[in-house]
């Protein structure tokens, strides 16, 4: 490649580079919105790159609740203890996770990963068994008592990684892979000139039974989604120093 082309696509890659920066760094959680409409064509499109994030075994444990039913936006508003967003934004998107997305739902993306040809049919197995071995729990859990046991034991011999050994655990793995999904959802929209207002504050149980979202599966977090009024208002958004949060080799105490 002649050394002009070389120079093109570094600079090329500093623009790109930048803007997505620039959508990080410009992102704010947003109070207040206005009444402007989100095209169906860009709320898909949003969700789909959202359903591009990458998970522990490309489990994909997430779904996604659109809420922009009027009567339906103030009930959960009132279960997200009032938090106004919720009735302001066009609509708010509940994040659910599903702790048995190892078994159906784990089938198609093996399913479809072999379909494409990405997976040989030798390492879908060995995929099949891992994510297994990680959740199956037994009847009644007690299975995961003896996971515990054993991989206790293990981990005094050689590196063990955690297993899950209970259906809290697997609930827990579930919500860590959907707020990564959470976190690009927020990034897609900024980048898409919406904002959002990701909340932890609601009643789970409540939402679960508005939305008739199956009791055990998990709502971790609910993000109104829309066009910003007042961003000025918004709050400073504050950080602790980087430097603060960087070890380099081994944790050390900061002050
Ligand atoms: C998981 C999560 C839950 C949050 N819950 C609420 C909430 O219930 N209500 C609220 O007003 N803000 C909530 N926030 C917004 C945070 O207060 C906000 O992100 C933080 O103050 C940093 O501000 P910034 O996002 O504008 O940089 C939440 C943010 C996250 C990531």
């Amino acid at each position: 490649m002649s050394k002009h082309l070389q120079q093109v696509e570094v600079e090329q890659h500093k623009t790109e580079s930048n803007q997505a920066f620039e959508t990080i760094r410009s992102r704010r959680a947003v109070r207040h919105f206005s009444q402007k409409k989100i095209s169906d064509e860009l709320l898909r499109e949003i969700l789909d790159l959202t359903n591009r994030t990458p998970s522990g075994f490309n489990l994909q444990p997430w779904h996604f609740v659109i809420v922009n039913d009027s009567s339906l936006k103030k009930l959960l508003s009132h279960v997200s203890m009032d938090q106004r967003q919720v009735i302001e934004a066009p609509c708010t998107v509940v994040f659910v996770a599903d702790p048995r997305a190892w078994k159906k739902s784990y089938k198609e993306v093996l399913k479809l990963a072999l379909d494409s040809g990405s997976l040989s049919k030798e390492r879908a197995k060995r995929y099949r068994k891992s994510v297994n071995l990680l959740f199956y729990t037994g009847p009644f859990g007690i299975l995961g008592f003896f996971k515990n046991i054993a991989v206790t034991l293990r981990r005094f011999k050689r590196p063990t990684p955690n297993v899950i050994t209970s259906k809290s655990e697997a609930g827990n793995y579930v919500v860590s892979q959907t707020m990564l999904a959470a976190s690009t959802f927020m990034i897609a929209a900024k980048a898409a000139g919406l904002d959002t207002s990701p909340m932890e504050g609601f009643d789970e149980f409540r939402i679960k039974k508005l939305l008739s979202i199956p009791s055990y599966m998990r709502v971790p977090v609910v993000i109104a989604l829309g066009y910003a009024i007042d961003v000025e208002e918004t709050p400073q958004s504050i950080r602790i120093p980087v430097e603060k949060k960087i070890h380099i080799n081994q944790f050390t105490k900061k002050k």
